[in-house]
């Protein structure tokens, strides 16, 4: 592995071409009904980028283990491999039925930091909680039932529960979640896909309406997700939960001891990290990949949590 330091002020803008070059490969996908050609076209260009950066990079969070995923697999090394040592989480496309169904909020997203700096979840589900900037530390908690959650947040808020809009996903598992919220009389945005893109909603609720997010998802979106948090503020709580063997494995394998430990955000993200995700479809935090005659036009938000810089950058490609 290379010495050389991790320099994220360099390497920003590189990752924004890495996530750019992802959303623009799956757009072409927008519609189509085919998920599975709009996470490869994602993949390959998201891959072949990524392979552009003299970095010495390591997957520690990507399309799932290595028998299962041809590329971009977990510990997959990526970079011409002449940089600085770096851990990469990243989701090519994070909605990919979103994408095919024409859907809001799909994003290619990445993250980067130094060795050692993003908890390597498993392929499981992870319990979320997650709400914005500018409250006490753990105002809200994964042991608390949902009711005092909605309490404590309202009480903070100067509001009613029907002042709170909770982001939940719209699952099975989620029934009993949501008759309890319902019975406290906070409102519920309820999506079919997406919480990488939930949970950072929760730090802009002026403009996405969203004030805590709740419910499981994917660990490794669960990550994802943090690394946006710890550079644009705001809380996030993490369990995860097992559904049989082959997932405590995967746990056991990921050198996770502790079944139950509930992950705070620096639990989850450990040391500075940048972050982009480019939208595929149109989104509150990112505009969709836009058509614009012969030219495509992404939109990308990239942040670097040491200074809690934030870039919107647009970007237009040929699209011939
Ligand atoms: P994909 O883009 O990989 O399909 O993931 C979308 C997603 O909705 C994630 O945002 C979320 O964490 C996960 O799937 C939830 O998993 P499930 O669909 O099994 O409930």
């Amino acid at each position: 592995m290379s010495d050389e330091i991790f320099s994220d002020r360099m390497l920003s803008l590189g990752l924004a071409r890495v996530s750019e070059a992802a959303a623009i490969a799956s757009a072409k996908l927008i519609g189509s009904g085919d998920e599975k050609a709009a996470d490869q076209a994602a993949v390959d260009a998201m891959r072949t980028q990524l392979n552009m950066l003299d970095i010495d990079g390591t997957i520690v969070i990507g399309e799932g283990e290595r028998d299962e995923a041809p590329m971009l697999y977990i510990g997959e090394k990526v970079g011409s491999g002449s940089g600085p040592g770096v851990d990469i989480a990243l989701d090519p496309l994070e909605g990919t039925t979103l994408t095919a169904k024409d859907m809001p909020n799909a994003l290619a997203v990445i993250a980067m930091g130094p060795k050692g700096s993003m908890l390597h979840a498993p392929d499981v589900y992870m319990d979320k909680l997650a709400i914005g900037p500018g409250f006490a530390p753990d105002l809200v908690t994964l042991d608390m039932s949902p009711t005092e959650r909605i309490e404590k947040l309202a009480a903070a808020k100067g509001c009613a529960p029907a002042g709170i809009m909770v982001c939940v996903l719209e699952r099975e598992r989620h029934e009993d979640l949501v008759k309890e919220l319902r019975a406290t009389g906070a409102r519920i945005r309820l999506i079919t896909d997406g919480d990488v893109a939930g949970v950072i909603h929760c730090t802009d609720p002026a403009k996405t309406g969203i004030d805590i997010y709740m419910g499981s998802g994917g660990a490794p979106e669960g990550v994802l997700a943090a690394a946006a948090l710890k550079c644009l503020g705001g809380q996030i709580q993490g369990r995860l939960t097992f559904r049989n063997d082959d997932e405590r494995g995967r746990a056991a394998k990921a050198g996770i001891t502790d079944l139950d430990q509930i992950y705070r955000l620096d639990d989850l993200v450990r040391n500075d990290v940048i972050f982009a995700a480019t939208g595929v479809t149109d989104g509150s935090i990112v505009k969709g990949a836009q058509r614009d005659g012969d030219y495509l036009e992404t939109e990308t938000i990239l942040m670097r949590s040491k200074t809690g810089s934030v870039r919107r950058l647009s970007y237009r490609q040929n699209n011939l």
